[in-house]
């Protein structure tokens, strides 16, 4: 044993350098990974008799979310494209919560009529909604079109969530005080809208149209949350911060190998999707943001957003614009 701690102060005595250098590295790489991590929740609300819809719920941020609601007793309506996978995320929702009452609905927000189809079925067959999640969105996918033409990334992650949002507002200004909480991101800063080319069918880049949905969800908040001042529907917008979740499926693939050996460690650093949700979360539940509407959050704070996202004219402009191409005009 004295020979074992001798050759171990050796060692420490002729490494101090090195052993200094992994330390302060080892430190560093654990402070940067808790500043990435962000926020948390710290809401005990409770939700039993609630009723909440969240979309995209079967994989990533929008499962971590559905599971939280179901811990705190809601009745949880996972609205998915994919009935298998959502089955199989409901069951472990289920499972893990010990709350039954998780149910899942067929939604595919690239289609106008899946999306009014769904919201029928709400209307006709659940008494309240307290609170809606827009979350389910694409990211940086090829120029893909979605059922009625619309370009993809546009239609999924604003016009559907709009269309969607829109038909529920009876239901959900019945229920209120209700909650609406749309899942934007960071990328709203590269964003503009591109009214004159509104499908970027002249100059289509996957960035461009991820940015440009993400604004349109940001702008969608504000528009929303002016219309609904006094009625005790409220509306939130967030980044949920960057987090290791199925975004990247179509982007992924498309890197080149040296950014994804670049990619591959720096993803040991970004979010888990619990700390994800984090911020969903607090917008959905928490006390302090009762009578606040129409801001946008990030890390379970408001946060102000780039300078487009504030253009009271464009948000109106979008409002109408979106309105004629859903045919609600
Ligand atoms: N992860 C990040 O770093 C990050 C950063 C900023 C913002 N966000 C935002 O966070 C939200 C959730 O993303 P995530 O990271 O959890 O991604 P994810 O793991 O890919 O989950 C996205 C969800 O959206 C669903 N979805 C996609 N297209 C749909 C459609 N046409 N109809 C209905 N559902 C559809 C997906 O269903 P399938 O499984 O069937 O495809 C999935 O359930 C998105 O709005 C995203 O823009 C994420």
């Amino acid at each position: 044993m004295q020979n074992y701690m001798d050759a171990v102060k050796h060692f420490a005595e002729s490494h101090v350098t090195g052993l200094t250098l992994i330390f302060v590295a080892g430190a560093g790489l654990l402070g940067f990974r808790r500043w990435m991590a962000g926020g948390v929740c710290r809401s005990k609300a409770r939700l039993e008799g609630k009723t909440v819809l969240i979309t995209g719920a079967n994989t990533g941020i929008g499962k971590e979310t559905a599971l939280d609601m179901a811990q705190r007793g809601a009745r949880v309506i996972m609205a998915c494209r994919d009935m298998t996978k959502a089955h199989i995320a409901a069951d472990q929702i289920r499972q893990k919560s010990g709350n039954g009452n998780v149910v899942v609905k067929k939604l595919d927000l690239a289609s106008l009529q899946s999306v009014r189809d769904l919201a029928k079925d709400i209307q006709e067959n659940e008494e309240h909604l307290d609170i809606l999640i827009n979350n389910a969105g694409i990211m940086m996918c090829p120029k893909w079109k979605t059922d009625d033409g619309f370009e993809m990334q546009f239609g999924v992650n604003h016009l559907g969530h709009f269309l969607l949002t829109n038909c529920l507002l009876d239901l959900l200004k019945k229920s209120a005080p209700s909650r609406v909480v749309i899942v934007s991101s960071l990328a709203h800063q590269q964003g503009k809208i591109h009214f004159d080319d509104i499908n970027l069918d002249k100059n289509y880049t996957p960035e461009r149209s991820y940015s440009q949905s993400k604004l349109a969800n940001v702008l969608f908040c504000k528009e929303l949350a002016a219309r609904l001042q006094g009625t005790g529907v409220t509306v939130y917008s967030l980044h949920p911060g960057v987090i290791k979740t199925e975004l990247g499926r179509h982007l992924y693939p498309t890197l080149a190998s040296w950014k994804k050996a670049i990619v591959k460690p720096f993803m040991l650093l970004v979010k888990r999707p619990w700390e994800g949700a984090q911020t969903t979360i607090y917008c959905a539940v928490d006390e302090s943001l009762a009578n606040v509407s129409g801001l946008y959050y990030s890390d379970c704070a408001p946060k102000t957003p780039a300078p487009q996202a504030l253009d009271d004219a464009a948000a109106k402009k979008l409002w109408e614009l979106s309105n004629s191409m859903v045919g609600l005009a």
